[in-house]
């Protein structure tokens, strides 16, 4: 819920501290005296000046990503991120009362940040997302999660040093926002797919492969605000997929707004009934360079 996560948020426009503007808790306020309204789903949007320039995953997408992940095909990587997120909080010490707050980047339906909820004692989580179907979600996806529609690409509506860990899952990161809302001892956790990810299912269907380089270039992008604490660690494993997972998985990709769904159905038919899959993502802790 909000509550859990407000001493976390800050005002986009401004920066200022936010709070609850009443009881029932259906605006954020923030000092200097903006007002947020919180919908009756329980997500808040925190966007300032022109409003947002991006819609990210639409109502549709989100779905096929709930039922696709419902399915456990990625459970190998949720579990590697929250591993990782774990060895952050680990490195951090924080003390035995504290309440680790992780904040999901581009989160989607949450899956990955409830998981790593559900492991880490006494965490809260902002799942933030500009696509308000996620936010929908999110709201709801976890008891101490507090969802946030805001753009990664503009000023982070989170205070400065508030966050232990960032998670960023196949989603957009800001390396100088990162870099000011973690904490002195905060890293970020990134998953981004590797070359040879759904290598099976590229020239049956027609969609794009994965571009190698990938993690040296977000590496390199980052570069002035974080570091690489170690070197990335690959994923990789083989899922069984039958036609209707395959998709859902395209269906919750950006292939989906490629490929004429009428297009993708047919090619999806003549694949086997099921088909085994290489899933493969690199894996990276970054710290702010200080
Ligand atoms: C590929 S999905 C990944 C979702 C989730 N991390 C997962 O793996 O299940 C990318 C997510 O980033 C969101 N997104 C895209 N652009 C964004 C932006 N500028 N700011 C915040 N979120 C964004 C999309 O709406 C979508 O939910």
């Amino acid at each position: 819920m909000l509550s859990d996560v407000i001493d976390l948020l800050a005002d986009p426009v401004d920066g200022t501290d936010l709070s609850a503007g009443d009881e029932q808790w259906r605006t954020v306020v923030s000092e200097s005296g903006h007002s947020y309204d919180v919908a009756r789903q329980g997500y808040v949007t925190l966007v300032g000046g022109s409003g947002l320039r991006y819609s990210g995953d639409d109502a549709s997408m989100i779905d096929a990503r709930e039922t696709f992940l419902s399915g456990g095909h990625f459970a190998p990587f949720v579990e590697s991120v929250t591993h990782n997120v774990e060895a952050v909080l680990d490195d951090a010490a924080l003390g035995a009362d504290a309440r680790p707050a992780i904040v999901e980047v581009g989160a989607g339906t949450g899956y990955y940040l409830s998981h790593t909820l559900d492991t880490v004692e006494n965490s809260r989580g902002v799942g933030l997302d500009v696509s308000t179907a996620a936010a929908k979600r999110l709201a709801s996806a976890h008891p101490r999660v507090g969802a946030v529609v805001a753009d990664a690409w503009s000023q982070l509506p989170l205070r400065d040093s508030s966050t232990d860990a960032i998670m960023v899952v196949f989603a957009p990161r800001n390396a100088a926002e990162f870099a000011r809302v973690l904490s002195p001892k905060g890293e970020v956790v990134v998953l981004t797919a590797d070359a040879g990810h759904l290598a099976e299912l590229r020239e049956p269907l027609g969609i794009i492969d994965v571009e190698k380089g990938k993690v040296e270039r977000m590496i390199a992008q980052a570069s002035g605000h974080l570091e690489p604490v170690a070197s990335s660690q690959i994923v990789e494993f083989t899922m069984n997929l039958d036609q209707a997972s395959i998709a859902a998985q395209i269906g919750m990709s950006p292939s989906a707004r490629h490929i004429h769904p009428d297009v993708l159905r047919e090619r999806i038919a003549e694949l086997p009934d099921s088909m085994e899959v290489t899933a493969r993502a690199a894996i990276t802790r970054l710290k702010p360079l200080r």
